[in-house]
């Protein structure tokens, strides 16, 4: 008996030394985290909300965040810079969610993508100036930290095939990707072995567009990738090699929250979801931004109230008018 007690407290030892080592992922510095999610324009299915007049956040990426024990304010696309500037002085951290939102246009970035990289370039001042500020790209929000980073070059994505709902497992990965920072060992064996992570995209990040795209290759690390049903390799998560910067192709918030798709929701595969939305969350306590208590009281999610939108993949949806998040 004390014999098996022993070995499993060495397991335990093990499994957590990683991160026991990593004092940077260890320093909380702030436990009142708020998050920032970009809104994108409406889509034009849902008909009661014309994407000339409303955004949208689908309400998963805000229960997401809310389960690792932060607060969520919705970050309004359409807003001019000084408005976004007023979000990013309160904000700890941003998620750039998935959707199907024009990113490039034929005169060059779209609305949505300017309104990124201006909280990207924020992020990567304040990051060069000391402190932690991160930043995650989920499917549609991960390529356009590749759009941002490449300089704007197109075109930055390829037609992927058998894509649009299916799971893989992890080929290709990198132990040291910062959301896999709270896996013990067994479950980043997992991962390589079931298919926990659930894709739906048509269009992906080739590796090659690293080398076509040299700014890519300096900034980021890819960490995962996957193959598409005829083969095509494309890249499953990255994170920056200087920089806070995350992004993952596949949708771990749809594990836990949305079941119009065939998410796995598993017990280990809403584990493996929930474990990179704490790791990023702990990332996000090193930052001090903060809000006044009036700005906070008028920007946080609580004011809005979750649709079910027939038309959406999404199980709620949140709309704002346009204009109705100025701060
Ligand atoms: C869903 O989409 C169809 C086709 O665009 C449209 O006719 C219908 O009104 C939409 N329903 C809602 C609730 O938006």
């Amino acid at each position: 008996m004390s014999r098996i007690l022993f070995i499993i407290s060495c397991f335990l030892f093990v499994s957590q030394s990683t991160f026991i080592n990593d004092l940077e992922y260890l320093t909380e510095i702030n436990n009142n985290v708020v998050i920032g999610i970009f809104t994108q324009p409406s889509d034009s299915d849902y008909v009661d909300y014309p994407s000339s007049q409303y955004s949208y956040l689908a309400a998963s990426y805000v229960k997401f965040v809310e389960m690792a024990g932060a607060r969520v304010v919705p970050i309004p696309y359409e807003a001019d810079n000084s408005v976004l500037e007023k979000y990013f002085q309160g904000i700890n951290g941003i998620i750039i969610p998935g959707g199907a939102s024009e990113l490039d246009t034929p005169t060059g970035p779209s609305k949505f993508t300017k309104a990124v990289a201006y909280m990207l370039n924020r992020a990567l001042q304040l990051n060069d100036a000391g402190q932690v500020f991160p930043v995650l790209g989920i499917c549609m929000g991960f390529q356009t930290l590749h759009y941002i980073i490449s300089g704007y070059k197109t075109p930055f994505l390829f037609r992927v095939y058998g894509e649009n709902g299916i799971s893989h497992s992890l080929e290709n990965g990198d132990r040291s990707f910062a959301l896999y920072k709270d896996f013990d060992d067994d479950t980043y064996q997992l991962i390589q072995t079931n298919q926990y992570f659930y894709y739906s995209h048509n269009w992906g990040v080739s590796p090659d567009l690293y080398k076509k795209y040299p700014s890519l290759d300096t900034f980021f690390q890819i960490t995962g990738t996957n193959q598409d049903s005829k083969g095509q390799v494309f890249v499953a998560s990255m994170q920056g090699k200087q920089y806070p910067v995350y992004g993952v192709q596949y949708h771990p918030e749809k594990n836990i929250f949305e079941w119009k798709v065939s998410a796995p929701h598993s017990y280990l595969a809403v584990k493996v979801s929930a474990n990179h939305i704490d790791s990023f969350i702990n990332y996000a306590r090193q930052n001090t931004n903060q809000f006044n208590e009036e700005q906070l009281k008028k920007a946080i999610i609580y004011n809005f109230n979750t649709v079910q939108e027939k038309n959406a993949s999404f199980v709620q949806v949140y709309f704002f008018k346009n204009g109705e998040l100025n701060l």
